[in-house]
Order: C-alpha cells, then structure tokens, then sequence
C-alpha cells in the first residue's frame, strides 16, 4: 500500500450518514464518515460517492477553491476509510443523481480526514459481480459492504426486532437457556464439548431449547420465547446450516387452536418488517391432504395440487389396488415437445413412476374417465394434464405415502421446468400454509422400528390414545408444522405433560424406561411436580429471512455462514489444536484427517 499519511478519528464527530442528506439540507455544512465506494478523477475536479451502511452522498474537490485537500483527495483508492467536512450544495438539474436517494445535493469538501487505507478489496463492493461464493466467504467482510447482503442483513435485524416487539406484546418473556447441555431429542447428531474439569465427558451443545423450554412451563414462566442459536450436525443444504437460529416459543395452557392466532399476527409484522404484504390468515391443511394433493408434507401453493383419480380408473391397468393414480396439472405449460415429453417420462422414471403423458391416446382409451378428470381438475387449453402411477413393486412400510412423495416431486420438477417460462414459482409471491395432524410416529425400515415424527415429548390426537398401543401407524399427533412456499418454516406441537402419558409414548417408541430416565430422567420427573398443560413451536429465523428477503439459500441472511462443508472458510474452523490442549482435555485423536 502506497504509504499516506494518515489522521487521527479524535473527537470528530458525524453529522449525518452517508444516506440522509436531501435538498432541504443544502447551505448547511455536513461531516459524514464512510468507505470510499468510487473516485472520478476528472483534473482540476475530484468526485467521490462515500458510503456507508445508509447510503451514498457525492463529495466534490475543487482544485481552484481548495488546493490542498484536493491534493489530498488524490491520495484515496476504493475503501479508504475517510471524514469529510463542507457545504451541502444542490446539484444542477443536469447533474441530479435520481437513483441514489441524496442525488439531488453533494457536499463541497472543505476538510478531509484520511482515517485508515484499504488493499484493493478481492471483488468489487456492488452487486451483480461475478465472484465465486468460496472467494466472498473468505473476505465475507467485504462481501457484507455490498448492497444485496447489507440490505439482507439490516432487513434480519429489523425482522428480529419487530417479532419482539409483536411477542412482549403478547406477554412473552425472553429467557435464555444453556448452550452446554446434554444431548437433545431432535434426531439429528450433536456437536460434543469436551470438559477439562472431568475428563473423558462431554457437554453436548443443544439442537434445540426444547426440553428447557419444557421446564420453564412446569416452573410457571407461561409465554417464554428465544431467539437462539441451535446446532445439529448433519448433512448441510440450501436450507441448512449446523449452527441456525430458531424463533423459540412455549406457552402454557394453550389450547388446541390457539397456537394459530398467537403466531399468525407474529409472521404478519415480520413480513411487514420485511416490507411484504401477506394476508393476516394462514390457511389449514391435514398431513393427509397435504400428502393426497401435493405428494408432499411442506406443499409449495404456489403451484396448483394434483387430484388422485385412482378411483376413476378402477378395474383398469392405470388402477392398482392401494396405489394413488395422480392427475397432475401445470398452467399454461402449452405444448410440448417430444424431446420435453421424454425428458419428463425420465423424470417420472427416475422416480419409480409411470407417466402417462399422451392425451389424444387417453381420451381414446378412457373417454369417458378422462370426461370427469376433467371435471375435477378443470385444466384450460394451454395447461399440461397427465397422469402418474407407480411403477414398480411396492415399496417402504407407507407404499401408499412412498408413491404420493413420488408424485409429488415430479410436480416440483414440472413446475420448476416451467417456472422461467411462466413465473409459476415467483418469489415475490408469498403463500404460507399450516400443515397440521402429522403421524404420530413414522417407521424406520433400517431399525425396524417406530420413531417420533417430531419429537417424543409430542401428545397424541385425544382421539388416537388408544390406538398407541394398537395402531401406531395410524396415530395422529397435536403437531403442526408452518410452510412457506415449499419450505418448512417452523414445526411445533402440544406437548405430554402428564408422566403417565409420556411412558405410554416411551413404550410405542420402543424406549426401556431405564433407557428414558437416562436420556430425559429429569424432564420426566418435572413432569411429575406440577407441570400444566402446555405447546409451542420454533421457526428456522435463517429461512425466515430468506425467503422474506427472496434469496435460495440461508447463506445469503447469515453474517458469517458455514460452506456446505460445515466450514468457517474466513477463520478456517474447524481446525486442529496443539496438542498441549488435547492432553489437558484427555484427548488423543486418532486417525487425523
Ligand atoms: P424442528 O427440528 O422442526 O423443531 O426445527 C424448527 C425449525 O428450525 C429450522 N431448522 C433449521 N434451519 C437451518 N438449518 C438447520 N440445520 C435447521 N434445522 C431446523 C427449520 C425448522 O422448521 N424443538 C422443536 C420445535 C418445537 O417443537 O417447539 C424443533 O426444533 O425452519
């Protein structure tokens, strides 16, 4: 770096940020403090848009009025870090800057202050640069200065402070629970730390505050919330971060319903605060119908559901018994292609389904079953009608379900491959659904046994009880999950809050209760101390925001995420440690990588 002599910050103090002045501010004098974002040497005249998290004002160095900070003006490069002192001047009508908000003045510098030099930055700050998202997470502190990531991180805070400011007034309580904890029923792997008091044991950091959360009801601390960091260690994805943030929330004597009228007004001002207008309603749907008309548990309703139409087709080939025949429908597709029918048969195929994608020939063979799918589905003459059947033996403890999910995803990948063409899956467009009545349990074919759909301590459907023992398949859980756009926002339950209930539970699940008392000993007994009846939920804040912000992954509303790889490419962690630290842990690795 060229050396410049460089001033010290002292008292000096801002007037304004870089993003307020207007022109009813002009004649006044301005001291603002930011990043070089662009110089234009024009000779005798220097311009330079100065930034800062607020916005750009234009300052002007004339070499004619003031000689010598414009000498020092030529000294500055991109991201120096600069105060300025002058008069704010309306520009000429020629000269108004009408995309940038305080384009219509800029400051005459009479004073600069020359706080701190900067490398050329590794990208440029702007948007729509072409720079590889490994080069951004390692400079992630330029990559924050540019505008798309300022405004995705600014909109999470305001978002952050308006679901506070709706919960306190909903009477809620912010309390916070540990980080150094035991293991978590979550169902994903723990993040361990290990103790150097006791050797040889380890705290598990928490996948969730949901077993706290628990305890805080039984101890009468009714409308608590969190926002909090959890941590899961598991296979990372779009959606998926190992460290994330949970909108956190339990309430006691919540009754079944009102889960939806105390979150409902919460997701309205985030949107708000996100400036997206939403209908203050969220629409119902059952985990049965969910799965009956979009092949899915998180439907995204931006497209519309396919119709099951097996019964139509009884006695028929297309029919088979205790399978669904799906008549799936895309707007406005028109006509296809050979090449595009084949390419969607493939994706029928690869997902163990027959497509039957030829409508002249349906028509011919079943006129009349294809009169009242029409009926049902009421497709125009642009859209895509075609059926979809499973295809081979029948798979999975769920053959109905395995079959339904199959169908589902070719939706997803008909309307994606349509999505271009007519905006079908339009971020700007935002339909939030509740999906409610999830199984209780869901079978797991390698274990060969039940496990919680969402997590042990989940009650059974009043109607259901009887059937834990009997029919777990078929059991229903209090349980509701949010959705938006095909995304699993957020998932809660009623919880069990009497210990006999709870050991029913345990029993279903297979748990000795020795093994229970290990893993959950102490929730389990509170339950026995008076805990009132009591459920809540957690949103995936991090999906929140990115949907909100219309982003495809968390990454992009996270400061400092991790890669795919669960790595900190800017701090490099995880990383290896001395081995003096190992010793004092009682830690020898084997097998390093
Ligand atoms: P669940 O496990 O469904 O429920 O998590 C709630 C929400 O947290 C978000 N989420 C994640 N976001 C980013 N990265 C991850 N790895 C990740 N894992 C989960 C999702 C999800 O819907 N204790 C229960 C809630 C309750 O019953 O109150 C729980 O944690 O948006």
């Amino acid at each position: 770096m060229a050396e410049v002599k460089l001033d010290f910050l002292g008292s000096l103090q801002r007037t304004h940020r870089c993003g307020e002045l207007r022109a009813s501010d002009a004649g006044s004098t301005a001291l603002l403090m930011g990043w070089v974002h662009r110089r234009r040497d024009l000779g005798g005249v220097i311009f330079i848009h100065l930034r800062d998290r607020d916005g750009i004002t234009q300052i002007v160095f004339d070499e004619s009025r003031n000689p010598e900070q414009h000498k020092r003006a030529q000294e500055l490069s991109g991201e120096y870090v600069i105060a300025i002192e002058g008069e704010v001047k309306l520009r000429g009508a020629d000269t108004v800057n009408p995309n940038i908000a305080t384009g219509e003045v800029e400051i005459a510098a009479a004073k600069i202050w020359i706080l701190n030099e900067s490398r050329t930055p590794p990208f440029p700050v702007e948007d729509n640069v072409d720079v590889k998202e490994e080069v951004r997470l390692k400079y992630r502190y330029v990559d924050l200065r540019r505008p798309r990531m300022q405004r995705n991180i600014i909109m999470r805070s305001k978002v952050a402070f308006a679901i506070r400011r709706a919960l306190y007034a909903q009477g809620f309580l912010e309390i916070e629970t540990p980080f150094m904890t035991r293991s978590t029923p979550e169902g994903a792997r723990d993040y361990l730390v290990p103790s150097r008091i006791q050797p040889g044991t380890f705290y598990a950091l928490p996948q969730s505050p949901q077993i706290f959360k628990q305890l805080l009801m039984v101890s009468g601390y009714d409308r608590y919330f969190q926002i909090v960091r959890c941590f899961r260690d598991e296979d990372l994805r779009a959606d998926r971060q190992p460290e994330f943030t949970q909108l956190d929330i339990e309430i006691s004597f919540l009754r079944d319903g009102q889960i939806y009228e105390i979150i409902e007004p919460i997701i309205w001002e985030a949107c708000q605060a996100a400036g997206r207008t939403v209908e203050k309603k969220i629409a119902f749907i059952t985990f049965e119908q969910a799965m009956r008309q979009y092949g899915s548990d998180k439907p995204d309703l931006r497209i519309p559901p396919f119709h099951c139409v097996e019964d139509l087709f009884a006695g028929t080939d297309l029919a088979r018994e205790g399978l669904p025949l799906a008549a799936i429908h895309i707007p406005k597709a028109g006509t296809l292609t050979r090449k595009e029918r084949d390419e969607i048969k493939a994706a029928g195929q690869e997902r163990g389904l027959r497509v039957y994608d030829d409508s002249k020939r349906l028509e011919r063979d079943f006129p009349e079953q294809m009169a009242r799918v029409r009926e049902r589905v009421k497709p125009a003459d642009d859209d895509l009608l075609m059926l979809a059947a499973w295809a081979g033996e029948k798979r999975g403890a769920l053959p109905e379900q395995t079959a339904l999910l199959a169908c589902g995803q070719l939706r997803l990948f008909l309307a994606q491959k349509y999505a271009d063409r007519h905006k079908l899956l339009d971020p700007e467009v935002l339909k939030f659904v509740w999906v409610v009545d999830f199984p209780m349990f869901e079978w797991d074919e390698e274990e060969k046994r039940w496990n919680a759909a969402h997590h042990p301590f989940t009650s059974v459907h009043d109607d259901d009880l009887e059937k834990l023992t009997t029919d777990p398949a078929h059991c229903r859980a209090k349980s509701y999950d949010l959705v938006l756009n095909g995304v699993e926002l957020g998932s809660g339950s009623i919880r069990i809050h009497r210990r006999d209930v709870q050991s029913k539970v345990f029993a279903a699940l297979g748990f000795s209760e020795e093994e229970a008392k290990r893993r959950f000993g102490f929730l389990l007994e509170a339950l026995e101390y008076g805990a009132p009846p009591h459920g809540g939920m957690a949103l995936g804040l991090d999906r929140v925001i990115m949907l909100l912000a219309g982003e495809q992954s968390v990454r992009e509303v996270i400061a400092f995420p991790k890669t795919a790889k669960a790595t900190d490419l800017m701090c490099e962690a995880p990383s290896q440690v001395p081995e003096q630290q190992l010793r004092q842990l009682g830690i020898r690795v084997v097998n390093p990588q």
